[in-house]
């Protein structure tokens, strides 16, 4: 990528943008109101809001390797603190996707270094759900499993916040998992049940009223 181009390719989006509602940048400076937080994974193929069609300010986004939510991670829990008390989102997404290179890391006997801390709330996914993926012969959908229940893990995180766990209460937050499919850009609603999961999940996480 030609970053000199960068700043050709802004010229003509501020062009188009302007030529098409000329108080376009007025309207977005008043301020942000977003419905939904998104957690995905920073792969560069994988592209929030375009694979969404959102526009700006329609979905406030972080994003790291595999999507995790790992409650010592002051980004993520700041993230969702944020959204979730301030801009009072009313969906939060975790987006995951096939052939993720952190998820694939995970599956791989192999020292990362830095790395390890990291990939290892992944290994962590792997052993509560061994049984199941070990049964699974084919590697490829071995993987793609392992995807899905990490995003699976990572909406049970979400869960787990206080702020959550009251918006959830107070005014009906919803979680939801996703996936989008890298080989043909499908984006996949895993339909986990939250409601079931939550039930089970405040016999331990409560955090109180
Ligand atoms: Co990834």
């Amino acid at each position: 990528m030609d970053l000199n181009k960068v700043f050709e390719n802004n010229k003509k989006w501020i062009e188009n943008k302007l030529s098409t509602s000329p108080e376009y940048f007025k309207e977005l400076s008043k301020g942000q109101n977003p419905d939904v937080l998104y957690i995905g994974c920073s792969d560069s193929r994988v592209t929030a809001e375009e694979l969404m069609g959102a526009r700006p300010g329609e979905v406030f986004i972080h994003r790291n390797i595999a999507n995790l939510v790992n409650n010592i991670d002051l980004n993520v829990m700041s993230v969702i603190e944020y959204s979730v008390v301030h801009l009072e989102v009313q969906h939060i997404v975790i987006c995951g996707h096939y052939f993720c290179g952190g998820v694939k890391a995970a599956m791989e006997a192999k020292d990362l270094g830095f790395l390890n801390p990291w990939l290892r709330s992944i290994r962590d996914v792997f052993r509560y759900h061994k049984a199941e993926l070990n049964a699974i012969e084919d590697e490829d959908e071995r993987y793609k499993r392992l995807v899905e229940l990490n995003v699976q893990e990572q909406c049970f995180n979400v869960l787990k916040v206080a702020s959550v766990q009251k918006a959830i209460k107070r005014r009906d937050l919803k979680v939801h998992g996703w996936v989008v499919d890298i080989h043909s850009g499908e984006l996949i609603d895993l339909k986990i049940d939250m409601g079931g999961k939550l039930a089970e999940i405040m016999e331990i996480y409560d955090l109180g009223k």
